[in-house]
């Protein structure tokens, strides 16, 4: 049991803004749950459950982030991957480990110790994750963007994290991060060689990581040995509002409606916020009354498929 009291995870604090990429140290690398042997276990459980994802070194920073596992997929069964993981020339993720009840502990545990700093300048922490990488050397993590808020910790090996801040529109527009909040849609999130000069790079080993601030545009390569990394992800009132301002946005780009961002569309943001904000619990009423079910995303835990 990892210490509830000190925040696991280090960082100015005082100075914590939770839009700005930051570096990190942290103390969870030695925890006996990262071991390999523990992790063949929990794959072998989230494995019948369909929740490893995983392709192969061919994968490139271009390559398309959602389908990288249909373009590259590795040939053997993924916790034998795992099992021989230096030479597997294979890059898996153990998906959702919040819904093994292990992990769930884990989860908690980094959460809550850093906790009450975040909530101090970001309220409403929900919908909390965890999230293993176990990767053969020189494989890659291709360009994309998340919706969470994640603070990633190298455990084993070196990796090279490459990350743009969430207001970067030079790497990733205002259309595509309109795309992405409403039809969870990365094809306009392309990656350009360029980029690599605009980016903070973090060349992580065990004990360093970053926090990437939720849509913070990101691309990871692991180094020559084999590597072990864990995010710890969350939404806040924060990303909730800027996911729901980017999802109307996006709608009304497909009526035909376009807001070009300036401070006449901030304000137009605040009441498009606050008419979503409306209109989706007048739709979580009617869902709830007819038994239906919603993404929660004020849920303490995020939702795994066919959870
Ligand atoms: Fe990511």
């Amino acid at each position: 049991m990892l210490s509830n009291y000190t925040p696991l995870v280090d960082l100015d604090w005082k100075d914590f803004n939770p839009w700005a990429v930051t570096p990190v140290t942290h103390r969870v690398a030695d925890d006996p749950r990262f071991r390999i042997e523990q992790l063949v276990e929990l794959a072998k459980r989230l494995d019948s459950k369909g929740r490893i994802r995983a392709h192969t070194n061919s994968a490139e920073a271009a390559t398309s982030f959602a389908n990288a596992p249909e373009l590259h997929p590795i040939n053997d069964d993924p916790v034998r991957t795992i099992e021989h993981i230096q030479a597997a020339k294979a890059w898996m993720s153990l998906l959702n480990v919040q819904t093994d009840p292990i992990y769930r502990e884990l989860v908690d545990e980094v959460l809550d110790s850093v906790r009450p700093n975040v909530e101090l300048k970001d309220p409403g922490m929900s919908y909390r994750g965890g999230w293993i990488f176990v990767s053969s050397p020189r494989t890659v993590t291709p360009f994309h963007i998340d919706k969470e808020h994640n603070f990633i910790l190298q455990i084993k090996g070196q990796k090279t994290v490459y990350v743009w801040e969430p207001d970067d529109l030079r790497v990733v527009s205002e259309r595509a991060r309109d795309n992405f909040h409403s039809r969870h849609d990365r094809e306009l999130i392309r990656w350009r060689e360029e980029f690599r000069e605009m980016a903070h790079c973090f060349k992580l080993g065990p004990g360093q990581g970053a926090y990437m601030p939720s849509t913070s545009p990101h691309l990871v390569e692991v180094g020559d040995e084999p590597s072990i990394t864990v995010s710890f992800t969350y939404y806040t009132d924060s990303t909730r509002r800027d996911s729901l301002i980017h999802k109307v946005r996006g709608r009304l780009a497909e009526m035909g409606i376009n807001i070009a961002p300036s401070l006449g569309a901030r304000v137009f943001d605040e009441a498009l916020y606050f008419g979503a904000r409306a209109a989706r619990t007048a739709t979580r009423i009617s869902y709830r009354a007819t038994g239906r079910r919603i993404g929660e995303e004020t849920a303490a835990y995020a939702r795994a498929e066919g959870a």
